[in-house]
């Protein structure tokens, strides 16, 4: 496995490389979600590029940018062992050099939810994420479902660029009592990381009602905040049944679509959703 740093290393071996490459890009910290992109990525790719890059652009300026979790040793061990090819990890002077002004802003999917509650959030990803397609040139890129509304703007960010990269999605990967995993959840105390379950369990009342065939999206809403309410710890940020695709809320369930919850558990912010098709 080669450890790189620079755009001009990364290119250098990218020419060099036959057959697909996977693309993997990361904030490390990882855990075993990243770890099944990167597996998956191994069976479907000659060779497997990761980058672990916590990037500036898309923290609001009272996010947790400074606290995010990095642990870069412990990271090139995980991927060591998962078979990753080649590590980038760039400074931000590699990535936003002195007079940076281009960005990609990826209108309408982005205006909801993640991107209501966090101004400027996607326009930080898509730009991060377009520079790093640009420089990695991935046959595949993956990404996990728990970002669902990530999934949706870089989707499509790469058919309206014309970025010819296929984007694989990937499902949450979770804990044993459904906590999808996240690298913020280390920032939660024994007893909210308790209460963070009520995440899934809101998300399986959504699931249990679609099944047994309910399709008015604002029944399912209401039943999901009012699980969620019941748990002292727990303040809604968003509580959402949308088209899949477009993120746009829905009265009537006729299409594929997600049910997507945020949720801070104490000062921690937690995202999660689970599909409906
Ligand atoms: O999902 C993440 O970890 C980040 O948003 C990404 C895609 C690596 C861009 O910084």
């Amino acid at each position: 496995m080669e450890v790189v740093k620079t755009i001009s290393e990364v290119r250098a071996i990218r020419q060099k490389l036959n057959g697909a490459v996977g693309f993997v890009p990361t904030m490390g910290y990882l855990h075993q979600g990243h770890l099944t992109l990167v597996k998956q990525a191994r069976i479907e790719n000659s060779a497997i590029i990761v980058s672990i890059y916590v990037n500036p652009t898309q923290f609001g300026p009272k996010e947790d940018f400074a606290a995010y979790p990095r642990d870069l040793d412990r990271d090139l061990g995980l991927l060591w062992g998962v078979g990753a090819d080649i590590v980038f990890v760039p400074s931000d002077a590699e990535m936003y050099p002195p007079g940076f002004s281009s960005w990609v802003d990826v209108e309408k999917v982005t205006e909801r939810l993640e991107g209501a509650s966090r101004p400027g959030h996607f326009r930080g990803v898509a730009t991060v994420v377009a520079k790093l397609f640009y420089i990695v040139q991935p046959t595949r890129a993956y990404f996990g479902q728990k970002d669902a509304q990530q999934v949706a703007v870089i989707k499509r960010m790469v058919a309206d660029l014309n970025m010819g990269i296929e984007i694989v999605v990937v499902p949450t990967v979770r804990e044993s009592d459904g906590l999808a995993m996240s690298s913020r959840n280390i920032y939660l105390n024994p007893e909210e990381r308790q209460a963070a379950t009520i995440l899934f369990k809101a998300l399986s009342v959504a699931k249990q009602l679609w099944q047994g065939g309910e399709r008015d999206a604002e029944k399912i809403r209401r039943q999901m905040t009012a699980l969620i309410q019941k748990e002292p710890l727990a303040q809604i940020d968003y509580v959402s049944i949308a088209d899949a695709e477009t993120l746009e809320e829905l009265n009537s369930i006729e299409r594929p679509a997600v049910a997507s919850l945020a949720v801070r558990i104490g000062k921690t912010r937690l995202i999660d959703n689970m599909p409906l098709e």
